[in-house]
């Protein structure tokens, strides 16, 4: 059975009608970009065939009652008093308390959610919960979604309300994405252009299965080193900065401290390098990229496990790989490799069985399809 076929199932179970709305909100992988768009810099996610399933009806007053099939958990609440209640349901309240915030006219629905998306692996599945609940409010509010600004609703949620204090690529790209191609966002402005992916390639996403959640201190920590960096150099963000200008006014500035700037400026300039690449349709271009941006997270930006290094090792020795990458906000979680299609199969193998007798751990490698972002795939007027 499909996740669409499932999810309606569970909501025709459930609530003994047909649901009004079937949603789609996918995860994402990030092809190269890491730790630029907290500092107004460039990323090029793509948004995979994994993703977040929402089945739901409008209802005539103003609760919102979800249950999770994954964790067999039932989230209530009434958008007249949205509180605080600790697990996966504090992503759909934070994206209602955000979007009231924000002015938007909300109804109450209810509704069955699941997920194929692995949790804590690094694919977003947070901000995918988010985009999934945004077109969820929209549909039943009967306003428009607008990708950028349901993507700093999500984030909004994400910071305020969940206290994770993330960036926008996450958001934009489960928003925003299309099939066969990824997004690159400026996230400065969060302007977009969607760049043809290589069709005779794919990327293989490695999940180490080691894990880091955005609540513990690195990511933070990260954060408050680029903008002290930033205020060393003169400029709001790190963005501002290129590479010859950098080298210039670094002089002074802690060792630490430079390292993170200079990962981020050299790591902003591999993305628009990066989109050339995929334009040109040069794959092994593609690849050196991905490698010197791992290399740049593991020395500069010392955002690397030894479960990330050893997987990307292990896989830029196979034949057939053009290049690998930690992704995402690293010290665990996933990596991402372009790998030659015909090769594919026999690459995660090869992967899969030198990490196992690398680390002794069991890790999970796909294939991943660039899909689109969030969408209704399937609606209906009638509710019996
Ligand atoms: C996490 C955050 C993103 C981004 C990445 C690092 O995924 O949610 O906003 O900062 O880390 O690139």
């Amino acid at each position: 059975m499909s996740n669409q076929q499932t999810i309606t199932r569970a909501f025709k179970d459930h609530f003994s009608k047909t649901p009004h709305f079937v949603i789609r909100a996918p995860g994402r992988v990030n092809l190269i970009g890491e730790h630029t768009d907290y500092n107004d810099g460039f990323v090029l996610p793509m948004a995979i065939d994994r993703a977040i399933w929402i089945a739901l009806g409008a209802r005539n007053d103003r609760q919102v009652r979800l249950r999770s099939l994954h964790f067999d958990a039932l989230t209530e609440f009434s958008l007249d008093e949205i509180t605080h209640k600790p697990g996966w349901g504090e992503y759909i309240r934070g994206v209602a308390w955000a979007l009231q915030e924000a002015g938007y006219r909300l109804a109450g629905w209810e509704g069955v959610m699941t997920s194929d998306i692995p949790i804590g692996a690094g694919l977003s599945s947070s901000a995918a919960v988010e985009m999934a609940a945004a077109k969820a409010f929209s549909l039943v509010g009967g306003w428009g979604f607008d990708p950028p600004a349901m993507a700093q609703i999500g984030q909004r949620a994400e910071n305020q309300w969940v206290g994770a204090n993330t960036g926008i690529m996450d958001q934009m790209i489960s928003a925003a994405g299309r099939a066969g191609h990824a997004l690159l966002i400026d996230c400065r402005d969060l302007s977009t252009q969607q760049i043809p992916l290589p069709t005779e390639n794919v990327f293989v996403v490695m999940d180490t299965a080691t894990r880091h959640a955005h609540t513990d201190s690195g990511y933070n920590e990260r954060r408050e080193e680029c903008e002290a960096a930033a205020r060393f150099l003169g400029v709001s963000h790190l963005r501002d900065v290129d590479l010859p200008t950098f080298r210039d006014r670094a002089g002074g500035m802690g060792e630490g401290i430079r390292r993170r700037a200079r990962h981020v400026i050299t790591e902003n300039a591999r993305v628009l390098e990066a989109v050339e690449a995929l334009r040109q349709g040069d794959s092994p271009k593609m690849g050196r990229l991905m490698d010197a941006s791992h290399a740049s997270l593991r020395d500069d930006f010392e955002v690397t496990n030894r479960e990330l290094n050893v997987m990307v090792e292990l896989s830029q020795n196979q034949p057939g790989c053009f290049g690998a990458r930690m992704t995402g906000g690293g010290f665990g979680g996933s990596a991402v490799a372009l790998v030659e299609e015909a090769r594919a199969k026999e690459f995660t193998q090869a992967v899969d069985e030198a990490y196992q007798a690398a680390t002794g751990l069991d890790p999970h490698l796909y294939v991943c399809r660039a899909s689109n972002g969030v969408e209704t795939m399937a609606r209906s007027t009638t509710t019996s």
